[in-house]
């Protein structure tokens, strides 16, 4: 059985990731979507809360299992049973992160894959945290997180739902 591990900080989930889990999800018999801590990040949302925002959004998909680990990525993935990684691009500045990350997970496990993705175009420019951003400030998020993603946004700001 082939297994695939989407790996993110998903804070929050946006119809980007959304695309990379649903073409995952056609392609591997069992995808994980498992949300890490990035070091380089400061959350908005915390664990539990993005736990069930990816839940909500991907519980059309029967092959998706949403999980959370504490810990290195190729830790989790052994412990799974994993040795596909999957990653979106979205455009060059990705590469060079990606890259690294790529490379340095290999090393720490030989067995590892890392598999990319392209973005959709309608998806270059769409990141977390400029949602984050959009919706700190009052405007439009719809159209680029699901909407239930969108409410738990508009009440982390104290705008009403
Ligand atoms: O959505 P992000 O923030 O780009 O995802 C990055 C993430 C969470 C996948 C990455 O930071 C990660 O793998 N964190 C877990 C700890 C780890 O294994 N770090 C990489 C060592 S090369």
């Amino acid at each position: 059985m082939a297994k695939a591990l989407c790996p993110g900080s998903f804070d929050p989930l946006t119809y980007g990731h959304m695309d990379v889990i649903e073409r995952a999800a056609r392609v591997f018999d069992q995808v994980y979507v498992t949300i890490f801590q990035n070091d380089a990040k400061n959350p908005l949302f915390t664990v539990q809360e993005r736990v069930e925002m990816c839940r909500e959004a991907v519980a059309h998909l029967p092959n998706v299992t949403v999980d959370a680990y504490h810990g290195l990525l190729v830790e989790y993935a052994k412990r799974q049973g994993i040795s596909i990684v999957v990653k979106g691009l979205r455009a060059v500045s990705d590469f060079e992160y990606e890259f690294q990350m790529a490379q340095m997970n290999r090393r720490l496990d030989a067995e590892l894959e890392t598999f990319f993705m392209i973005a959709r175009p309608e998806h270059a420019y769409l990141s977390s945290s400029i949602v984050k951003t959009i919706a700190r400030f009052g405007g439009s998020v719809t159209g680029l997180v699901p909407p239930h993603v969108e409410s738990r946004l508009l009440r982390k700001f104290g705008r009403s739902v």
